[in-house]
């Protein structure tokens, strides 16, 4: 693998969110929040096993920072939790919640780690939810509030900052309920967005308004369609599931609204939000960088839908697979680049802010621990990106995804992305093939400078 083009600037770091390592859900006066609540409602998780523990992270992120020291990353993408922070999520600061990331940050300055935080990464505080959530357009201010107590508070020592972490998962949680809080209403589902996407705009203002030295981006993840065939239907779902997904970010944050084409579709459908006159103005509030989290490509086939919508030809494009059967396409970075640049006239600074694969299939006879497709996957988007610079996207760093094995959402421990394992039993921590291989691609990178 050559990465000749990246510029010694150029970050190599892992990503992780606070609900997903943190563990001690209670401790110290931390609220709950909506996935604490949802892990805790049986069914809802696979086995039912809620984050109380997660990694215990917020015990253990001194031994954590000694890894990200051996592994030599540049810099560690992470989350702040609301409830830890504000644990009725307004008012009432929470000093203990604070000391933490305090006493976090510090530590991986001085492993010479830049930190790069992100305000939200899905854990709603439980307090905000009771009061209507993402759906009640007051949750734009109850954001902004939370997102100047950070500012005001650790803004001297974090440098990078991103607003929210894939907006979409607020339809996964409001209109799909496979995600917290667990409802299914689709006008609900575009309210959230919409709402989310309000929070943001609002949080960049505080955050310009605060002064805060450093940068602060948002992280959207694109999955781009490619339609199975040319026929009429299967590029009309391809189009809607890009104007469902990324593009009604990428078009409300540059400025453009909600494409008619969407508009006209929700209209129909009667899920069209409720949308201020000001609404847009705020949304497209300058960012000083856009963070994208890729992982691949969607191939639609609208004779082969799941309920979601979703669809994948049968059997997948491109003739490069993964062990789980889904398709290896690491040229869906460069096509993300591209789309950003040619769609929406992007041609500020990016980061790769999550792109990861998880362990293949159990096999019984598999150790966790050789994970060589993982290798081969990280390898090949890193070629990609390399590809990228050279023709002029201006990539800034790139991120794992993700630093351990970790509890993945509805999946709870069993989709694993680390590349430390995490014994599920004693959390005991080992690096995995990988974890050896990205030390390597990273002192080769420094050493090439
Ligand atoms: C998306 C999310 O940001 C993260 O929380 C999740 O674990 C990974 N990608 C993998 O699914």
């Amino acid at each position: 693998m050559s990465l000749l083009n990246l510029p010694r600037s150029f970050e190599f770091g892992v990503a992780t969110s606070a609900f997903q390592i943190e563990g001690a859900w209670d401790a110290d006066g931390k609220g709950p929040s909506i996935w604490d609540t949802f892990g805790h409602t049986p069914g809802k998780v696979l086995d039912d096993i809620p984050g109380d523990v997660a990694c215990d992270h917020y015990h253990r992120y001194p031994e954590d920072i000694e890894i990200m020291k051996w592994l030599g990353l540049d810099s560690y993408r992470f989350s702040l939790s609301w409830s830890r922070i504000m644990p009725d999520g307004v008012g009432r600061i929470n000093q203990k919640g604070l000391d933490f990331y305090r006493r976090l940050t510090d530590s991986l300055l001085d492993a010479g780690i830049t930190p790069n935080a992100t305000l939200y990464h899905w854990d709603l505080p439980q307090a905000l939810q009771d009061r209507g959530g993402w759906p009640d357009r007051d949750v734009a201010d109850w954001f902004a509030e939370y997102a100047a107590v950070a500012f005001d508070a650790l803004g001297d020592r974090i440098g990078r900052w991103a607003t929210v972490n894939e907006p979409i998962s607020t339809w996964v949680g409001y209109a799909l309920g496979a995600f917290a809080p667990g409802l299914r209403d689709e006008r609900a589902g575009r309210q959230a967005m919409h709402n989310q996407m309000l929070a943001h705009g609002k949080a960049v203002q505080a955050f310009r308004a605060a002064g805060s030295p450093g940068d602060i981006g948002v992280v959207l993840d694109i999955w781009k369609r490619q339609p199975a065939t040319d026929s009429a239907d299967d590029r009309a779902l391809a189009a809607q599931g890009e104007d469902d997904g990324f593009r009604f970010f990428l078009d409300t944050l540059r400025g453009g609204g909600y494409s008619d084409r969407l508009r006209e579709r929700l209209q129909a459908e009667g899920t069209f939000p409720d949308v201020h006159d000001s609404d847009q103005e705020i949304i497209a509030s300058p960012v000083d960088y856009l963070g994208l989290n890729v992982y691949s490509r969607v191939v639609v086939n609208s004779e082969n839908q799941d309920s979601n919508g979703w669809a994948e030809s049968d059997p997948p494009r491109g003739g490069n697979f993964l062990d789980d059967g889904s398709e290896f396409y690491p040229r869906a970075v460069y096509e993300a680049l591209q789309m950003v640049r040619d769609d929406y006239g992007w041609n500020g600074p990016i980061y790769i802010t999550e792109n990861g694969l998880p362990d293949g299939p159990a096999d019984p006879g598999a150790d966790p621990l050789h994970d060589q497709e993982r290798i081969r996957y990280v390898g090949g988007f890193l070629e990609w990106i390399d590809r990228a610079v050279a023709e002029g996207s201006d990539v800034r760093g790139y991120y794992l995804w993700s630093l351990m094995d970790n509890y993945e959402w509805g999946m709870g421990f069993s989709k694993k992305y680390g590349i430390i394992r995490v014994d599920p039993e004693t959390l005991v921590r080992t690096p995995k093939d990988s974890a050896h291989w990205y030390r390597d691609v990273i002192a080769a990178h420094h050493a090439s400078h």
